[in-house]
C-alpha cells in the first residue's frame, strides 16, 4: 500500500485549524467520532495534529514504534501547562522515565492489589453504615473518600483525615474544570481555578511532606510505594518525591471514582444486570471469601467494570508528539506532529464491536472479546506507559461495586440529565443516586 503523507491525508474541512478546535472544544467526543466514521483510519485535523483510528494503529503508536514518540513533547507540553501537573513519572519522558517509573513499578505489583482487596470490604463497610433507603447520595463524592483512603493506607501507610481527603478533591475538581476551558490564558493570569488549586495544592503538599516524615515511611510493608521511593540509589530529592506522591494521588484518584459511578450509571439503567451483581456480590460476601478469593467470586461484577470501562472509559483521550519522522503503518508522521489515538473512538468502534453502543457485561465472560483486536480497548493505555495503578484500581472498583450493589439498589434521580464532560478525565455529570432496598 501506497505511503499517506499528512497532506494526501483526508480531514474536516481540509484542516481549518480554528474552526476544528472550535468544533472539537463544543463536543469533543461527538467531532472525534464523527471524524472518525467519515474519515476512516487517518485524520489530519490540523496541519500539526493527526487523529489515528485502527486498532493497529494505536498498538504502532503506542508500542512498536512507542520510542518515536514522546508524551511531552510541544504539542502536549502546551496542553499539559493548562494542568498544572508537578514532573513525575506520568509526565516525564526518556531515561528520566525510566529511572522514575523503575522507582515505583515494583511497589504496585501483586502485594499492593492483595493488600487492597482485604482492606476494601471494611473501608466500604465504613461508607455504607450512614447510607439509608430514601437518601439521594452524590457518589462521587462518597467514592472518593474511600478510595483515597485506602490508596493512602496501601501506599503511604497513613490514613488520610476527611480534611486532608477534601484538599485532594479540593485541588482535582478545578484542574479538571481548567482542561475543559476552551480559553488558554498565561499562566501568570490568576483566574479562578488557579487560584483554587494553589491553595489545595499548598494543603496537600503540606499532608505530603508529614507522610513522608511519618515513622511508617521507614515501613516496607506498612508504606511500599512511599518506602520504594525514599530508599531509591541515588535517592530522589525531597521535591521529587513530593510531585511523585502528588501525581500518584490525581492518577489514581478522579479516574477509579469515575469508573465506579460509571458503572453504577450503567447498573442503574439496565436492572437485570443489577440484580446479578447484587446476587453475586451478596452471595460472595456471605461466603466470608476474604481478599483476593472474593475478588474472584465476583466474575461477572468484574466483567461489569469492564463493560464500563470501555463505553465510558475515563481516560478518553492520548497523545503523542513524533520526535521524528515516523512511518507508522501506511501514513508518514512528521517530526512535531502531535498524534492522538482515542478509547472513545475505538472502544466503540461498529466494525470491531458487536453493538458497540451496548451494554452488554455477558461479552467480556465467553469467547467474544478473544477475537477483538488488539488496540480496540486501552482504558489503562498499552505499552511500556501503560497504568501502574490499573491492577490496584480493578481491586477497588470490583469490590467497591460489588459492596454497593449488594447493600442498595440505587436509582438516578434525574436520568437524563446525566451527561459524560470530557476533562482530563470523562467526568459523570449530574449523577445523583436514590437509594432503594432489594
Ligand atoms: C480506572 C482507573 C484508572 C484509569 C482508567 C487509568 C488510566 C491510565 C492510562 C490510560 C494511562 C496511560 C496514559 C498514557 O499512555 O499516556 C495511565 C498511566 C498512569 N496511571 Fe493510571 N489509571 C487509573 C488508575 C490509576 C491509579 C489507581 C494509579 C496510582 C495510584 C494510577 C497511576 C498511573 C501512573 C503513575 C501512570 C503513568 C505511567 C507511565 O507513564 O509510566 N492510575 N493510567
Amino acid at each position: 500500500m501506497a505511503v499517506r503523507t499528512l497532506t494526501e491525508m483526508p480531514g474536516p474541512d481540509g484542516g481549518r485549524v480554528l474552526g476544528n478546535l472550535t468544533d472539537f472544544s463544543a463536543d469533543p467526543l461527538g467531532f472525534l467520532t464523527q471524524c472518525a466514521r467519515q474519515y476512516g483510519d487517518a485524520v489530519r485535523l490540523s496541519p500539526k495534529n493527526v487523529l489515528l483510528t485502527s486498532p493497529g494503529d494505536a498498538v504502532r503508536m503506542l508500542v512498536d514504534r512507542g520510542s518515536d514518540f514522546v508524551k511531552q513533547g510541544p504539542g502536549t507540553r502546551r496542553a499539559g501547562r493548562r494542568q498544572s501537573l508537578p514532573l513525575s513519572t506520568m509526565s516525564s519522558d526518556g531515561d528520566e522515565w525510566k529511572v522514575r517509573r523503575g522507582r515505583i513499578h515494583g511497589a504496585f505489583g501483586r502485594e499492593l492489589s492483595a493488600a487492597a482487596a482485604a482492606a476494601m470490604p471494611d473501608q466500604a463497610e465504613r461508607m455504607l453504615a450512614s447510607w439509608r433507603p430514601g437518601q439521594v447520595r452524590d457518589l462521587q463524592q462518597d467514592v472518593s473518600v474511600v478510595t483515597l483512603r485506602l490508596v493512602t493506607r496501601l501506599m503511604f501507610g497513613v490514613e488520610y483525615s476527611d480534611e486532608e481527603i477534601a484538599d485532594v478533591a479540593g485541588l482535582v475538581a478545578p484542574i479538571m474544570d481548567l482542561s475543559t476551558s476552551p480559553v488558554v490564558l498565561p499562566e501568570w493570569v490568576p483566574t479562578p481555578p488557579k487560584v483554587r488549586i494553589r491553595r489545595h495544592l499548598k494543603r496537600v503538599v503540606r499532608t505530603l511532606e508529614q507522610v513522608t516524615a511519618s515513622p511508617a515511611a521507614a515501613d516496607p510493608k506498612a508504606a511500599p510505594v512511599l518506602y520504594a521511593l525514599l530508599h531509591d540509589t541515588p535517592a530522589p530529592g525531597r521535591d521529587e518525591i513530593r510531585d511523585e506522591l502528588a501525581t500518584l494521588l490525581m492518577a489514581g484518584f478522579e479516574t477509579t471514582n469515575d469508573a465506579v459511578v460509571w458503572a453504577s450509571i450503567l447498573l442503574a439503567r439496565h436492572p437485570e444486570a443489577a440484580e446479578r451483581v447484587h446476587s453475586e456480590a451478596e452471595k460472595a460476601l456471605s461466603e466470608d471469601a476474604g481478599g483476593m478469593a472474593l475478588l474472584n467470586a465476583m466474575p461477572f461484577t468484574d466483567a461489569v467494570l469492564r463493560e464500563s470501562l470501555r463505553l465510558y472509559s475515563p481516560v478518553w483521550i492520548t497523545s503523542r508528539d513524533a520526535r521524528v519522522d515516523v512511518e507508522l503503518g501506511d501514513h508518514l508522521i512528521p517530526a512535531g506532529t502531535t498524534v492522538t489515538v482515542s478509547q472513545w473512538v475505538n472502544h466503540r468502534d461498529p466494525r470491531h464491536w458487536r453493538e458497540a453502543d451496548a451494554f452488554l457485561p455477558e461479552r467480556w465472560l465467553g469467547k467474544e472479546t478473544s477475537t477483538i483486536p488488539r488496540g480496540s480497548y486501552f482504558p489503562f493505555g498499552l505499552g511500556p506507559r501503560t497504568c501502574v495503578g490499573a491492577a490496584l484500581s480493578t481491586v477497588e472498583s470490583v469490590l467497591l461495586l460489588g459492596a454497593i450493589w449488594s447493600a442498595h439498589r440505587l436509582r438516578l434521580k434525574n436520568p437524563d440529565a446525566v451527561h459524560p464532560r470530557p476533562a482530563l478525565a470523562l467526568q459523570p455529570m449530574n449523577a445523583e443516586f436514590v437509594l432503594e432496598r432489594w
